[in-house]
């Protein structure tokens, strides 16, 4: 893994706009996997400013996302079809029906997953996916413990992770217990990855993911076999890893 150190947040997101920005304007169709979350909010903003500024048009591209809370419709704010729609897809000139996000409302819930793992291998693989890390190693919602050949699938959040979600909540009651998925086997196919990590409580994350050994029980440790991943991480964030 190639490691991007920068100096803060900020720097960061713009960075990793620059790497996403070079895909959409080199690319005819750029396949976009996008990840929720604190961590791409800067990144989403420095699109949208490259955007009005005229230098990038999404009119060519298509995005999947990794995933979305189980019973939450689209249309609630806490939704990541929403997350997405307000900070990124309403500001930009993106065709909304080649923006794919897990419908976590959907009758049959394996039968969406199915679906939506099929769509993307209709797509021949992501092109550039973008990821966030949770404090316990996971990717998209692929808690400890599943598996690295894990397709779009439904699972059970930790319960590390719904507190650490409770920020955008009303209370911890109201955090979803589920989640729909894209898997660690889907996410491992893309061709490129940009892991954005900030902050300093997430130091020992990126310490376990740099030093510590590749194991189910912390799923991001997979990235370390992956041929194209470029982690681009703030200094407080690093500041945990052996020299
Ligand atoms: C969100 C996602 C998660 C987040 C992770 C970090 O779509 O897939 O893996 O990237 O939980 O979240 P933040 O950025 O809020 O610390």
């Amino acid at each position: 893994m190639n490691i991007i150190p920068v100096k803060n947040y900020q720097d960061m997101s713009r960075k990793a706009a620059e790497i996403v920005s070079e895909t959409i304007n080199t690319m005819d169709k750029p396949v976009l996997g996008l990840a929720t979350g604190s961590t791409p909010e800067g990144l989403y903003q420095c699109l949208i400013n490259e955007h009005k500024e005229g230098n990038i048009s999404f009119r060519h591209v298509t995005t999947f996302n990794l995933d979305e809370y189980v019973g939450l419709h689209g249309s609630d704010p806490n939704s990541y079809r929403y997350y997405m729609y307000d900070k990124l897809f309403r500001h930009i000139d993106i065709e909304l029906e080649n923006t794919y996000v897990p419908n976590g409302v959907a009758e049959d819930l394996e039968k969406e997953c199915t679906s939506y793992e099929n769509l993307i291998q209709e797509h021949a693989s992501i092109d550039l996916q973008i990821l966030g890390i949770g404090l316990n190693g996971h990717i998209g919602f692929n808690e400890p413990g599943t598996s690295f050949t894990s397709r779009t699938h439904i699972v059970e959040l930790d319960e590390i992770t719904r507190q650490a979600n409770a920020r955008f909540f009303k209370s911890l009651d109201d955090v979803p217990t589920q989640a729909i998925t894209t898997g660690i086997g889907t996410i491992m196919e893309s061709k490129k990855i940009i892991l954005l990590i900030s902050g300093e409580n997430k130091a020992e994350t990126v310490a376990r993911l740099v030093n510590g050994e590749i194991s189910e029980t912390f799923p991001a440790s997979i990235l370390n076999e992956h041929s194209n991943v470029t982690i681009i991480a703030d200094v407080a964030s690093l500041s945990k890893l052996s020299k």
